[in-house]
């Protein structure tokens, strides 16, 4: 009798195997001649859910480049760099690797709910790992920093969602630090408007977060099937409210800057004013 061969998954055999085998059939990034920056993780994991392809993931990053870039020279970031980073969320390090790269001295915390994200980020970027929750008040981060980078977060949380991170963070910024976020503006909008990009999302759905931005400033709905986490669009307006008053202030605003997509909003704490007392003798008589 002949016995048909058993055939094991891969994973059975070996399971650091299987996860080579899967490695193995994740490109590279490949840099231009002229990519601007030394060090840099070329490494994709094959859990990245934001590599599509080489060139797009390598633009994205040098987007985020040119923002930190435009940081320094509008002296938002001290030129000798920041001391202490926060990317948060990093996801698999798309703009974290930039961060690394382009401030080599910095100590980088990296910070997402996807525990193989933040453990890829900090094995490859020589980071420190922060595991985060869907409440960011258990949000366990210690120290405060100079840099705080959120690149599309706020993009996929409702209102009440945005405003507690954002006040979590503002109080994680260090007092002459910058706080970047990213956002889907009015440019997000349009697209929609004219059908060019659906963001996963179905008609209807559609419909009810381009209403919402027009009546409030504010649109969002959930993924389908997700509670929780979807897709915003926060106008200038609504965001200018936000930090109208409070300890932080918007510092400038780049709109579809980031990726030629999200706007990119620059916050900095407001000078505290210190009024002194007047000394009676020095009144004029
Ligand atoms: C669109 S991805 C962006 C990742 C990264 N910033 C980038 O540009 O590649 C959104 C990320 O937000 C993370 N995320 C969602 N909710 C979160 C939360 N409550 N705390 C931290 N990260 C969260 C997701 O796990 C995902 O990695």
């Amino acid at each position: 009798m002949c016995v048909p061969p058993v055939v094991c998954p891969i994973e059975a055999l070996d399971p650091d195997l299987a996860q080579r085998e899967l490695f193995k059939q994740m490109p590279t990034l490949e840099l231009d001649v002229t990519f601007p920056l030394r060090n840099f993780l070329t490494e994709i994991s094959p859990n990245d859910a934001m590599f599509d392809n080489s060139a797009h993931y390598v633009n994205v990053g040098l987007s985020a480049l040119r923002v930190l870039e435009y940081a320094i020279a509008r002296q938002l970031i001290a030129p000798s760099g920041p001391q202490r980073i926060l990317d948060l969320p990093c996801g698999h390090g798309r703009c974290g690797r930039v961060l690394r790269s382009r401030f080599p001295q910095a100590e980088l915390t990296v910070c997402d709910i996807d525990r193989d994200g933040v453990d890829f980020c900090a094995s490859r970027l020589n980071a420190t790992g922060v595991y985060s929750s869907r409440d960011f008040d258990k949000l366990d981060l210690q120290c405060s920093y100079e840099l705080i980078w959120v690149s599309s977060l706020i993009t996929h949380l409702n209102s009440r969602y945005t405003v507690k991170f954002i006040k979590r963070m503002e109080g994680r910024l260090s007092e002459e630090g910058l706080l970047v976020l990213s956002n889907h503006g009015q440019f997000a909008v349009d697209r929609i408007v004219a059908e060019e990009y659906l963001y996963g999302l179905n008609t209807t759905s559609l419909e009810c977060l381009v209403e919402q931005y027009n009546l409030l400033g504010y649109g969002y709905v959930d993924y389908d099937g997700v509670e929780g986490y979807g897709v915003s669009l926060i106008s200038r307006h609504w965001l200018e409210g936000l930090f109208s008053d409070g300890q932080c202030m918007i510092a400038d605003y780049l709109e579809h800057e980031l990726d030629n997509h999200h706007d990119v909003i620059f916050v900095k704490k407001r000078a505290v004013v210190n009024v002194s007392t007047p000394d009676p003798s020095d009144a004029l008589v």
